[in-house]
């Protein structure tokens, strides 16, 4: 079952919510490759392109926040230190003694690692970007 993009996870922000969108569809792909029986190593090494993915995304994310004195931004960070350690260990866990069998489950809980995220720790974060004018961080972000 894919993970569809829902209006209400929309972010504010453009480049977030177009990496939040690309992250799903990481994680949608390694759910069908799953279905479809993919190897192991195909799936280890998809997870670590979602790995990669996932680092940029959330460096972003904590920049803005460093810019924004973000107040709950160590709590957001730390969530994002446990999200890529589990991806992590997904990720070696398939190169060594998972059964191929197992690697469904991995499916839902990469699904659920994300979903669960975007709806708590990120959610927070935007609330806390729309009640602030942050035009000319961004600004100078990109510049
Ligand atoms: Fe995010
Ligand atoms: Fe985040």
């Amino acid at each position: 079952m894919a993970v569809e993009w829902q209006e209400e996870w929309a972010f504010g922000d453009d480049r977030i919510d177009a990496e939040h969108i690309s992250l799903i569809m990481q994680v949608n792909r390694i759910a069908v490759l799953i279905d479809h029986g993919a190897d192991k190593a195909t799936l280890s090494a998809l997870v670590q392109t979602l790995l990669r993915s996932a680092e940029d995304h959330f460096t972003y994310e904590e920049d803005l926040m460093a810019a924004t004195d973000y107040h709950d931004a160590a709590d957001h960070c730390d969530a994002h230190q446990r999200l890529l350690c589990s991806a992590r260990l997904i990720a070696s866990s398939l190169l060594t003694n998972h059964e191929v069998t197992e690697a469904d489950n991995i499916g839902k809980y990469l699904e659920g690692w994300l979903v669960m995220h975007i709806e708590k720790e990120d959610a927070l974060f935007s609330t806390f970007l729309a009640g602030i004018d942050n035009t000319e961080v961004i600004e100078n972000m990109l510049a």
